[in-house]
């Protein structure tokens, strides 16, 4: 595959690969959005993901990368990102990250969504939608030619404007082959240049937003990242290919691109 400073052009038909395995991971999303309500538990996601992953006859991506122990991420309330499936009921007012990825002949899909449970505050309401739109403000910023860190400050921007903050400690990636390959796709705008966005690239923008601080920490588990100061934070997530035409979302299932926390 040709190559551009480390990030890796993709042709027309790896593109086909990811926008199926894409479309895959947004199935499931749609899939996990039916069935989030109070009282169901993170594993029966879980469960529901590793289902469709068999029917699809495609292997969950997280499962097994370096170590992860799960085909899903459901992250609850103030966990920011990489929360275990568990057992724990999901109660009304709760809110629920579900990352997902899975790996369909050769080609990594990757997204996101923050799900409410039943009925949550408006604080909550707004949180989930300047997230769900701030994904869409940097969207709205990959294309070839622009410098890959114009996404973040983008992000950053809409985001603080709307009195929220977005968590520096992980970043949006290169998604192809593997699932994290270059360029890093910061959420924040760095002090510096990145590099130029090609037609081919193809990347996952993923804003982390919180309430309160934008620090988290890692749990003893050592993956489930909390925000330090307990507040609740929300995560959104597309695999986006740069083209001639501007950012295309791969990650859009059969029932259409849903911006689900947007115009409600
Ligand atoms: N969407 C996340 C990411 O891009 C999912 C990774 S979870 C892991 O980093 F377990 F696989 F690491
Ligand atoms: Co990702």
């Amino acid at each position: 595959m040709k190559k551009y400073h480390g990030a890796y052009i993709k042709n027309e038909r790896e593109v086909a690969r990811l926008r199926e395995a894409n479309r895959m991971v947004a199935n499931i999303l749609d899939a996990v959005g039916d069935i989030v309500a109070p009282g169901i538990s993170t594993m029966r996601i879980e469960e529901l993901a590793r289902d469709m992953c068999s029917t699809y006859k495609v292997k969950p991506a997280f499962l097994g990368y370096y170590g992860y122990p799960y085909a899903s991420c459901c992250s609850v309330n103030e966990q920011v990102v990489h929360g275990f499936p568990s057992e724990r009921s999901l109660e009304e007012g709760d809110i629920v990250s579900v990352d997902m990825g899975v790996e369909f002949d050769g080609f990594v899909g990757d997204a996101a969504r923050t799900y409410p449970v039943g009925k949550v505050t408006d604080d909550v309401q707004k949180l989930l939608r300047v997230t769900e739109e701030s994904l869409y403000v940097g969207i709205n910023q990959a294309m070839s030619g622009n410098d890959v860190y114009a996404i973040g400050a983008a992000v950053q921007e809409y985001v603080e404007s709307a009195g929220f903050n977005v968590v520096r400690r992980f970043v949006g990636h290169g998604v192809g082959a593997q699932m994290h390959e270059k360029p890093e796709v910061p959420n924040f705008k760095p002090g510096m240049r990145g590099l130029t966005l090609q037609n081919g690239m193809v990347i996952a923008i993923e804003p982390m937003v919180t309430l309160g601080t934008y620090e988290v920490d890692i749990l003893d588990d050592k993956w489930t990242a909390v925000t330090r100061d307990g507040k609740w934070a929300a995560h959104f997530e597309h695999s986006i290919a740069i083209t001639p035409q501007g950012p295309r979302i791969l990650s859009v299932s059969d029932r259409g691109l849903n911006r689900h926390t947007i115009d409600s």
